[in-house]
């Protein structure tokens, strides 16, 4: 059964007293709807997710970029009317409804719920937690025999009914046709005039079979509604991820380590005391990283070291070594047994294999073939009007202390000097030049 998901997220997140639209906050420096859609769409259950958006909306859609299809609510009266506005796009037999600020949810929780809505054959299956504090949550009613009678809101609930620490967690498998049918069904609340999607479980359970699956990870289905919500969620989702890949055989330093949602991490790498990794990253086999470093949106294989620098959009090959004190960024690649040393900074630059970047060295659109060393002090000037590159040849030697002016070619197998000024083109005294 490969069914469609929707997330409703077209609300500001008044709670959140920002202008910002909720679902946009950031968890781990990626925004909270991507988190929702990450873990609907890495399930093997589901085809297709559909999001619905209202306020600023075109700037939830940027960042949304095609991952799922955006549907409208231009204004906001409430969830169910939300799900009105799927109706004519969702086309499997079963959806999956989930809501835009539930950003811990795992794949694993979605995967269970549809099973057992499916093995149960239900027509709804509503997915319930219980929260230690169910403050703001609607809380699941059961009846004498334990089945589940209604939802009722937070602000709807008897002083009894606000006992109640099972609640509902917003997630809905439901049969498509019954669901609009009874969504249409739903009155607006005589307390704030909203249409709820809670309303359909006593609506559909008058006529056919609507079961729960009682979670017992509080933690994975908390809705994020306030800052300091963000805040405790941003911090338990801190905590699963680095838990996660210590399981998987990663060394983690106990204190200070912080890894984003996209990160990919080899088994028997290693990460120091106050190392940040973010983006879309993947550490390779036996890589350290650290004490103090950060790597972000970059490929480090295997056997690399970096130690206390900053590595952006960058691939280091392996057995290269990189800093302490160094900056790695904005496309540069880096080759194998590479040995870069410190206060080095490499900007758009590409490098062959067993290169040696001596410390103080700075280097700046520049193309670098393999086996060259370049000593300390030397600067390859950047210049940002004319954008040239710069292109030095294999088995080169640069002295320390050079300038080398941008957009000359070095050819294969140069010397040169310590301290000289480089302004126009070498050849290479093998007669192999490099343009
Ligand atoms: C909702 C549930 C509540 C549940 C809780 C779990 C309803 C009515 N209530 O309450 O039972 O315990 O989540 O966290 O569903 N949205 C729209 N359009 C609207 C209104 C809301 O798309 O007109 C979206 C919001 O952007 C948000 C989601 O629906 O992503 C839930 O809205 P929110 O205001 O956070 O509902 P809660 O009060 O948290
Ligand atoms: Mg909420």
């Amino acid at each position: 059964m490969i069914i469609d998901a929707l997330v409703l997220a077209a609300g500001k997140g008044s709670r959140m007293q920002s202008e910002t639209p909720k679902t946009l906050v950031q968890l781990l420096n990626k925004p909270m709807i991507l988190h929702i859609i990450d873990a609907a769409l890495k399930s093997r259950m589901i085809n297709h997710a559909y999001v619905v958006l209202g306020y600023k909306r075109e700037m939830v859609e940027a960042v949304i970029n095609h991952k799922a299809t955006c549907l409208v609510q231009t204004e906001q009266r409430g969830t169910a009317d939300a799900v009105l506005k799927a109706e004519g796009a969702m086309k499997s037999d079963d959806v999956i409804i989930l809501l835009g600020d539930m950003p811990l949810i795992t794949t694993a929780i979605i995967d269970h719920v549809i099973e057992v809505h499916r093995n149960q054959k239900h027509t709804l299956t509503v997915l319930s937690v219980d929260q230690e504090d169910p403050d703001g949550y609607g809380r699941v009613i059961r009846d004498a025999s334990n089945h589940v009678v209604k939802i009722v809101e937070d602000r709807d609930c008897t002083p009894q009914q606000k006992r109640i620490t099972e609640v509902n967690t917003g997630v809905f498998v439901v049969k498509r046709d019954a669901l609009f049918e009874a969504t249409k069904q739903v009155k607006p609340s005589k307390k704030n005039g909203e249409y709820s999607i809670t309303d359909i479980v006593e609506i559909l359970g008058k006529t056919s079979k609507v079961g729960v699956v009682r979670s017992s990870d509080a933690d994975a289905l908390s809705g994020v509604n306030t800052v300091s919500q963000l805040l405790a969620a941003e911090l338990r989702l801190k905590e699963r991820i680095v838990e996660e890949h210590i399981k998987n055989g990663v060394n983690i330093a106990p204190n200070h380590v912080s890894i984003g949602a996209d990160v990919f991490i080899e088994r028997g790498a290693t990460l120091l005391a106050n190392t940040r990794l973010g983006g879309n990253t993947s550490i390779g086999k036996n890589v350290v990283v650290g004490p103090d470093a950060s790597v972000e949106q970059s490929t480090l294989h295997s056997h690399v070291r970096v130690i206390r620098s900053v590595i952006r959009h960058t691939v280091l090959g392996e057995h290269t070594s990189v800093g302490p004190f160094s900056y790695v960024h904005d496309h540069t690649t880096i080759g194998p047994y590479n040995k870069i040393g410190n206060f080095v900074e490499m900007r758009s630059t590409s490098t062959g294999a067993k290169v040696r970047i001596g410390n103080h060295v700075r280097l700046l659109d520049s193309t670098i073939g393999s086996h060259t060393s370049i000593e300390e002090g030397t600067l390859v000037i950047s210049d940002t009007k004319t954008l040239t590159h710069t292109v030095i040849g294999n088995h080169v030697k640069i002295g320390a202390h050079c300038v080398i002016k941008a957009g000359v070619h070095i050819g294969d197998g140069v010397y040169v000097e310590d301290g000289s000024r480089i302004d126009m083109d070498i050849p290479s005294p093998n007669g192999n030049g490099t343009s």
